[in-house]
């Protein structure tokens, strides 16, 4: 997932200087944050551009004919061309802003299901699904009596395309996939799910919550009819994401909420709604999240998305290394291209216990099912900790983690 110019390199000291939040400590102790995957922190930029807009261009977007509903105007549909431009779609018009990337496949199953998911029509979703991206499509099932079919995957995330493949039929209408796991860090091969898709006559979504992080993204070259976002994880602020859908595709779908903006004329009797992307915009939509966003997606361009995911995977090879070391502990997923983010147990501890432990020593990772109990349950546990790493970690963070699990095996064995 490079974009093909040249990798710069990252100045990681002077980018973790623009995080205001990792000068403070944890206990007394060096903060380590290896918890991106659930949220990312924010730099200055980001902060600044939220700030400055409230304090200098704040006011109602679209309907205002005043200097400050203008200018915010201007920069909350700036924010949408940066996004366009960050994912290389074909114009500012595919991109609906979201509250996050929960709320877009909700959109997607309530209004894609509208016309085009009935009764028997089938969904293809893999094992490796976040739940954000299962549970909209257990509610299409209970509303319209779609079927899910599920893709196995490999231990380490992998997919099979003549398994994938052989689970098309005339019925299939829709897969929904991850482009890369919140677990395994799995990329998944996306232009051939998604030609795949196309040649069986079905539609193709990714869940690109993770992959949209650590690499860059083109939806024209993947040809996908959606991509999703979040806004939390991209270094930008929560309560927004991006809905990537083709123009054609859009247009073919009602609206999923109703309200202001997204209507062309309301009468007594009837209503005609907006075109694509305000139609899917209904009320007043995140504003200054939007802004935020698009500081944080010009951020990462001009750090470059490709110094970015060079430096991670430095890290992640670096972590992958030591890990190897600790007989006790047990890494899931290992696939080609994996992302920094490394799912792990230890031996005779609950993953609860160890995030714990590690907490206490300053170092933050997640544990529990990191909602995908249906990977889980491939796996064959109940939960696993989780280390992540971002453009803003360094080789002390690993170290700071391994010597936190020695300490931790120590106590609990
Ligand atoms: C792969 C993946 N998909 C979807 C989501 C949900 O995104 P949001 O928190 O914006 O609803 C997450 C968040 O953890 C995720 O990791």
């Amino acid at each position: 997932m490079s974009d093909g110019s040249p990798i710069m390199t990252l100045d990681v000291g002077a980018l973790r200087a623009e995080f205001p939040i990792l000068s403070r400590d944890a206990y007394g102790k060096r903060l380590v944050y290896l918890d991106s995957a659930a949220s990312a922190q924010k730099p200055r930029a980001v902060i600044d551009a939220m700030s400055h807009a409230m304090e200098h261009s704040y006011a109602n977007v679209h309907r205002g004919l005043h200097l400050l509903s203008n200018e915010a105007t201007a920069a909350f549909e700036e924010a949408r061309k940066t996004a366009a431009a960050f994912i290389n779609a074909a114009s500012p018009d595919e991109i609906v802003f979201t509250t996050g990337g929960t709320d877009a496949f909700n959109l997607v199953s309530y209004a894609l299901g509208v016309n085009e998911i009935g009764e028997g029509d089938e969904i293809i979703l893999s094992l490796a699904e976040h739940h954000s991206n299962i549970v909209p499509w257990h509610l299409l099932r209970e509303r319209k009596g779609a079927v899910i079919k599920w893709l196995d995957i490999s231990d380490d995330g992998e997919i099979d395309l003549d398994v994938y493949r052989a689970l098309f039929t005339s019925k299939t209408k829709l897969v929904a996939i991850s482009h890369m796991s919140n677990v395994l860090g799995a990329p998944t091969p996306a232009k051939e799910l998604a030609s795949i898709a196309h040649e069986h006559g079905a539609k193709i979504l990714f869940d690109g919550c993770q992959a949209g992080v650590h690499g860059a993204v083109d939806v024209r070259d993947i040809d996908c009819d959606f991509y999703v976002m979040t806004g939390h994880k991209l270094y930008g602020p929560t309560g927004i994401g991006v809905l990537y859908g083709k123009k054609s595709v859009l247009e073919g779908m009602p609206p999923f909420k109703g309200g202001g903006e997204m209507i062309h004329v309301v009468t007594t009797e009837a209503v005609t709604y907006n075109d694509p992307p305000h139609r899917f915009e209904a009320g007043t939509p995140p504003i200054l999240e939007a802004i935020g966003l698009g500081a944080a997606l010009t951020w990462m361009k001009e750090k470059g998305v490709d110094a970015i995911a060079a430096h991670e995977a430095r890290l992640k090879d670096h972590a992958l290394e030591e890990l190897a070391k600790l007989n006790f502990v047990r890494v899931y997923g290992r696939a080609p291209g994996k992302a920094p983010i490394i799912a792990f147990t230890v031996d005779g501890a609950h993953p609860h216990d160890i995030s714990a432990i590690l907490d206490r020593t300053g170092v933050a990772v997640r544990a529990g099912h990191h909602c995908a109990q249906p990977l889980m349950k491939r796996l064959g546990v109940d939960a696993t900790a989780r280390a992540s790493f971002a453009a803003y970690n360094t080789h002390d963070d690993v170290e700071a983690l391994i010597s936190g699990l020695h300490k931790t095996h120590s106590m609990l064995s």
